[in-house]
């Protein structure tokens, strides 16, 4: 039995500022934030940000990641990033396919797997977000639309030696509104997922981390790490207040 009581997998728990966030947000995460051996935690600030929270924390066991990338090396695309700009910084993650991209600035599945291929080509660690919409869930088309979210990378995976990490499970339905999902229906998923990793053999599914993320607060952080197939949590909202983030981290402690 490992010290995590899920084989080798430690528990996460990320912080996605979204578009929101301040030098002072920047400023109070840098005095506050706790710093627990017995979670990773991760923080996506936006672009602009980036570069200082990742160099305040470069000696520390925080580590950083981009909201979104581009997927090309470089060039002529007026306002985006490039996974290798985020590695040249020190960061070690990116965010992709995260619902609110998918829905409103059109990443595409073809568009998230070439991203997902530039971001592990660039030598940051990816994190696949998936997750079906309230009308999916209702006709019961909930496993089939994660499951085509996880295809469209794994079939034209271009980066060889690469496999998945970490993957959010994150139900379109349970962001931003206050609901997340039930710990049952989470569960459901996600051990479908490493199921559906297992038999695809699209990464070591007893070690990949998969994160559930959808209105995660302190107040239910307890109940969803209980589970199985939960190995932490991408937390958007709750994440925007140090002390709230920092009970988070507090509840997955096993
Ligand atoms: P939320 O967002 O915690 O505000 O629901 C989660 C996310 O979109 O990653």
């Amino acid at each position: 039995m490992s010290v995590w009581g899920r084989g080798m997998r430690k528990p996460v728990v990320a912080a996605n500022w979204k578009m929101n966030g301040s030098l002072e947000l920047c400023e109070c995460f840098t005095r506050k934030l706790a710093r627990p051996e017995f979670a990773d935690v991760w923080i996506f600030p936006s672009a602009l940000h980036l570069a200082s929270l990742t160099d305040y924390f470069r000696d520390s066991d925080i580590a950083t990641g981009a909201q979104n990338v581009w997927c090309e090396p470089e060039g002529a695309y007026t306002g985006e990033i490039s996974a290798m700009m985020v590695k040249t910084l020190g960061a070690r993650f990116a965010l992709v396919g995260h619902s609110e991209r998918r829905a409103m600035f059109g990443d595409s599945d073809a568009v998230v797997a070439k991203k997902f291929s530039k971001i592990a080509e660039a030598g940051l660690v990816p994190v696949l977000c998936v997750g079906e919409t309230l009308e999916e869930r209702e006709s019961g088309l909930a496993f089939e639309a994660v499951h085509r979210q996880l295809n469209a990378v794994e079939d034209v995976w271009e980066c060889q030696d690469y496999s998945h990490e970490v993957i959010a499970y994150e139900p379109v339905w349970a962001i931003g509104t206050g609901k997340a999902a039930t710990a049952e229906i989470a569960q459901e998923m996600q051990a479908r997922i490493r199921d559906h990793i297992d038999r695809k053999g699209s990464g070591k599914s007893d070690e990949l981390r998969i994160l559930y993320g959808g209105s995660v607060k302190a107040s239910n952080a307890s109940e969803l790490i209980a589970q199985n197939d939960i190995d932490g949590f991408l937390v958007g909202g709750a994440s925007l207040d140090v002390d709230e983030f920092n009970q988070i981290c507090e509840a997955v402690k096993s």
